[in-house]
């Protein structure tokens, strides 16, 4: 990975070491309306990929870069998450019975001892900034990640959020996940006017959510990461709603940015959008084709399928 250092950056006297990252906020109590009717009972970030689900692999990502609380903001909707993290003597009981060990461990091992789990209710459907906010009371005054668990990233070597702390560790201010999207998508995301690029960082002069095309003044868009200062809670307060009717993070950031410097940094590594049916059908095909139990017979089922033509295509895929 590549962090490139710049000048007028670091906050004097500000020791790097102090630049911790412990706390993730994950936002979980979207309605997940794109999946109805799976989602009519169960949960969106419950939706599996392959064999775990998808709020899983973004605590598996969080732990991964250094985070050890966890703190879900959910709904009345939402207990399966909250049964996914807790403790299940009953199936434990019983897969020890059986002897069952491996999946005991599986069971056991959801999320790691040291970390700790903890739930805050969005007791109205605002929007991604009012869930943000719904966190306040826990996360303080420290910084904090927001992981947005329907972007799913896949990493060859660090994973996203890992990278995006070594950056904050260097520069000290906020810091938004990007990628570029296909100039008729900017209106899925919030969309960053980079200036000043160095290697993959960037700071950026403003962020609009959600604009049209032809107003958006990139294509680079923010995707479901996010390091921010415990300054960003003071604009949340006060924001009025925004795109949708909505408390957008993405306006609080804009406000951020009068005050402070907010950097981009375009991580490495391949993002699918399991927000919507495409990407989440994406991400299912390519997870199978590199699971270690399935990889082979899976390979081999899609070539038989779909021709041998095929057969290159699902072999780099499986690497
Ligand atoms: C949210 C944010 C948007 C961001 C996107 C990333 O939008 O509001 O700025 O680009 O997540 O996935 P949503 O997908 O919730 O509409």
């Amino acid at each position: 990975m590549t962090v490139a250092r710049q000048s007028h950056n670091t906050t004097q006297g500000q020791k790097v070491m102090e630049r911790k990252v412990t706390k993730a906020v994950f936002p979980v109590a979207g309605l997940g309306t794109r999946f109805l009717p799976a989602t009519k009972a169960n949960p969106k970030e419950m939706l599996p990929i392959v064999d775990k689900p998808l709020i899983q692999y973004a605590a598996e990502e969080a732990v991964k870069a250094g985070i050890n609380e966890l703190i879900f903001v959910t709904s009345s909707s939402k207990r399966a998450i909250e049964d996914h993290f807790d403790k299940n003597y009953e199936l434990e009981t019983e897969l020890a019975q059986r002897g069952k060990s491996k999946l005991l461990s599986i069971v056991q091992n959801v999320v790691p001892e040291h970390v700790t789990c903890v739930y805050v209710r969005q007791p109205e459907a605002l929007g991604l900034g009012h869930a943000v906010l719904c966190a306040r009371p826990v996360v303080g005054d420290d910084p904090f990640a927001v992981i947005l668990a329907d972007d799913l990233i896949e990493c060859a070597d660090e994973c996203c959020l890992s990278q995006m702390v070594a950056v904050y560790r260097e520069h000290g201010c906020s810091i938004l996940g990007v990628e570029e999207v296909p100039r008729n998508e900017t209106d899925r995301y919030g969309i960053v006017d980079p200036v000043s690029s160095s290697g993959r960082t960037s700071f950026i002069r403003n962020i609009v959510e959600k604009p049209a095309p032809e107003d958006a003044r990139s294509n680079l868009a923010v995707v479901g990461r996010y390091i921010l200062n415990p300054r960003i809670f003071a604009h949340l307060q006060t924001i009025p709603r925004g795109a949708g009717g909505e408390i957008q993070l993405t306006d609080a950031i804009e406000e951020l940015l009068k005050e402070e410097q907010v950097l981009a940094y375009r991580f490495e590594g391949k993002r699918y959008d399991c927000g919507s049916k495409l990407g989440y059908l994406q991400a299912t095909v390519e997870y199978a084709l590199r699971h270690p139990e399935l990889r082979d017979a899976f390979r081999d089922y899609l070539v038989a399928e779909l021709g041998m033509e095929a057969d290159k295509g699902l072999l780099r895929l499986s690497k």
